[in-house]
C-alpha cells in the first residue's frame, strides 16, 4: 500500500487518481445536464477546492462563470466549529443561479454559513457539489446536490485536502494511518 508522510503523520492510499477521474467526470456531466442553460455562477471555496475545481470545469459541457471565495475554521484534524468570515465574493448573485464547490463537506458547519451568507445577496438559485462528503459528521439542514463520493470519518489529504497546510499536492487521496 502506498504511503506518504504530511508533517507528523502518516497516511496510506484510499482514493486513486483513476477513481477521482471517474467521479470528476460524472460529477461533470451531471452538473451539465442540469445546469447548462442557467447563467452559472460557480463559487469555488478556497483553499482546498482549487484542484478539484479545475478539473470539474474542464469537464463540464458548457462555459461558466468561476470565482474564489474564502471562508476559514479548521485546525489540525478535526473541525473546531468555530466559523469565519466569507471573504472574496464581488460578483451579483442576483437573480443568478450559483454553484458553490467544496473539496469536502464535514460537519457541513462552513458550508452553512456560507449558504446563510449567499442568502442575502438574492440569488435565483444555489446549488452545492462536494467532492467529499463524511455523512456521519454532518449536521447541517440543507441539501448537497451533488456528492462525488461518501467516506467515513477518517481524516484525509491530498488532491487539494491538507493537513496543517500541508499535503495538497497530491494527485491522489490518502487516509490517516491508525
Ligand atoms: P466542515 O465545516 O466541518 O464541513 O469542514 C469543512 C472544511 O474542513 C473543508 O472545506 C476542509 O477544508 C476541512 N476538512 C474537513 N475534513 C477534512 C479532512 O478529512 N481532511 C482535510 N480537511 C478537512
Ligand atoms: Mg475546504
Amino acid at each position: 500500500m502506498k504511503t506518504i508522510s504530511v508533517k507528523d503523520k502518516d497516511f496510506e492510499l484510499y482514493i486513486s487518481e483513476q477513481e477521482i477521474n471517474q467521479i470528476v467526470c460524472q460529477l461533470a456531466k451531471n452538473i451539465s445536464e442540469d445546469l447548462k442553460e442557467e447563467n452559472l455562477l460557480i463559487l469555488a471555496v478556497l483553499n482546498g477546492s482549487f484542484i478539484f475545481v479545475a478539473d470539474l470545469v474542464r469537464n463540464l459541457e458548457f462555459d461558466a462563470e468561476i470565482s474564489f471565495v474564502k471562508i476559514s475554521s479548521y485546525n489540525g484534524v478535526s473541525s473546531t466549529g468555530t466559523v469565519k468570515q466569507l471573504i472574496g465574493l464581488n460578483e451579483s448573485l442576483e437573480n443568478r443561479t450559483v454553484l458553490v464547490v467544496e473539496d469536502i463537506i464535514d460537519s457541513g458547519l462552513s458550508m452553512g454559513m456560507l449558504l446563510e451568507e449567499l442568502k442575502k445577496y438574492n440569488p435565483k438559485d444555489v446549488k452545492v457539489c462536494t467532492f467529499l462528503f463524511k455523512p456521519n459528521m454532518f449536521k447541517g439542514s440543507y441539501e448537497v446536490h451533488y456528492v462525488g463520493k461518501s467516506i467515513s470519518d477518517e481524516f484525509i489529504v491530498g488532491y487539494g485536502l491538507d493537513y496543517d497546510g500541508m499535503g495538497r499536492k497530491y494527485g491522489e487521496i490518502y487516509q490517516l494511518k491508525q
